[in-house]
């Protein structure tokens, strides 16, 4: 079989960890297996058990800093870096973001809820939704968290409660920029088929009804064009449309302060993807702003920006436990592990695919074959990998997959009734749990048998 170097003996960027498959602290032992944050996976997995979402602290804190870096480094107004939640809500997640000075997008009560006790102040927290609840939003303005008008139904009903408490109630709105993303290319659309946000072609009107709203102050824009993009055309462009619709704000009276211009940068999951640094994307969003501010000799206004994946999915890893396999000579073989769709639904919902290697042999080095990686629930589709070249592998070895920090345990269920990872933080060769594995009986604490039928059996 051909040599080829492992995407493990590849330089780390520990700049710009988005750049790299792996966590930078992933290390290969005197013995030979795979390590991060110090800590020998093996060892994580006989103590907590497979399979187990692991966070390396020193990856999360590089993506956080980045940001914050390039923001003070090409940005010479106010700034402030909001962490997208959706791509891993946890307290842990939410105490360590607010501890690197960033704020925190929600869209959820679940997630308002996960923010705040987490230690991320009030102020700095932004609450998004496009079907708002009426609770949801209660809560959202009873803890000044700043909600992001999504549509009508959302101005009614804050309009409806800043009459009642009689006081102002500072709003940003989203909408949508007509800039369409898909991973590797982009298109300019005069209007953009999306579920989120007004449409810019109805921006002037909304304006108009807004400035009539007593109690509703419009502070902010915010729009998001898509996750893991690769280009930078789209945002510097982006950034350009952003002020020009400040501009047509002002026209109705509207003094838009707050510029938030969403996440989407993209992240290395295979040899395949080389996507731009935190340091380049910031650039581009800076420089587009800055100059498109100076032609128009506009104030800057406070920008913000909402990565989720290029904050937390290099940090994340996923070890599993080799179970059964199935060869089907000339077609393939299948090798299953200890989880799948559930703690994963990525691959089976968007065809996403990763990097892995074994934990016992990380750089191949044996005879290889190729494998089906499936995971265990009862689903045909239910493949992690359609085709994973791995050095001899057995029953009960143990298989690490690369960049599940984001959209993984944010996404996961409980589908065959197959409960949750566990996952952990690794720091300085320290191991300690973020969150606990669930068990088959919490599963069952929700479910109601209603008396009668319970007389019946
Ligand atoms: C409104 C909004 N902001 C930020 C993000 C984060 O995007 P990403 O994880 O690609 O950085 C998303 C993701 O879909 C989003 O919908």
């Amino acid at each position: 079989m051909e040599e080829k170097t492992s995407f493990l003996n590849k330089t780390i960027n520990l700049e710009s960890p988005n750049k790299n498959i792996v966590p930078i602290t992933t290390s290969i032992n005197n013995d030979g297996k795979l390590s991060i944050g110090g800590c020998s996976l093996e060892d994580l997995v006989k103590r907590y058990e497979s399979p187990l979402y692991i966070l390396d602290e020193i990856t999360l804190r590089n993506s956080c800093r980045a940001y914050k870096k390039a923001l003070e480094k090409y940005y010479p107004g106010e700034s402030l870096p909001i962490y997208a939640s959706k791509a891993n809500s946890s307290i842990f997640m939410s105490n360590l973001i607010a501890s690197e000075g960033f704020g925190l997008d929600a869209v959820s009560e679940g997630e308002l809820l996960t923010a705040l006790k987490g230690g991320v102040k009030n102020e700095k927290i932004v609450f998004h939704g496009n079907n708002k609840s009426n609770k949801e939003i209660e809560f959202a303005v009873q803890q000044n968290i700043k909600i992001i008008v999504d549509n009508d139904h959302d101005l009614d009903r804050l309009e409806k409660i800043s009459n009642s408490l009689n006081h102002d109630l500072e709003i940003m709105i989203r909408f949508t920029p007509g800039i369409e993303c898909h991973t590797h290319e982009y298109i300019r659309t005069g209007s953009f088929d999306s579920k989120f946000g007004f449409g810019i072609e109805n921006l002037n009107n909304l304006f108009e009804v807004i400035s009539n709203k007593k109690h509703l102050k419009l502070i902010g824009l915010h729009a998001h064009i898509g996750s893991q993009i690769f280009e930078l055309e789209p945002h510097k462009d982006l950034g350009e449309i952003m002020i020009n619709v400040i501009l047509e704000a002002k026209k109705f009276g509207h003094d838009i302060k707050e510029l938030n211009v969403g996440g989407g940068l993209g992240i290395k999951y295979t040899e395949d993807d080389d996507p731009p640094s935190i340091d380049e994307w910031v650039k581009t969003i800076s420089l587009s702003v800055i100059e498109a501010c100076k032609k128009n000799r506009l104030n800057l206004p406070i920008l913000m920006c909402e990565p989720g994946r290029s904050i937390v999915s290099t940090a994340g890893v996923t070890v599993y436990k080799i179970g059964s396999f199935k060869e089907i000579p000339g077609i393939r073989t299948y090798l299953s592990v200890d989880g799948g769709m559930s703690d994963n639904p990525r691959p089976i919902t968007y065809q996403s695919n990763y990097s892995a290697c074994l934990v016992s042999n990380p750089l191949n080095n044996s005879s290889r074959k190729k494998y089906t990686v499936a995971g265990k629930h009862c689903e045909s589709g239910d493949v992690l990998f359609k085709e994973l070249e791995l050095a001899n592998c057995k029953t009960g070895d143990l298989i690490c997959v690369f960049g599940t920090g984001a959209y993984n345990n944010s996404m996961s269920s409980n589908y065959n009734r197959i409960p949750r990872p566990a996952a952990v933080i690794v720091s300085n060769s320290e191991a300690e749990i973020i969150q606990r594995r669930e068990s088959p009986h919490d599963l069952l604490k929700y479910d109601v048998l209603p008396d009668r039928f319970i007389k019946q059996s």
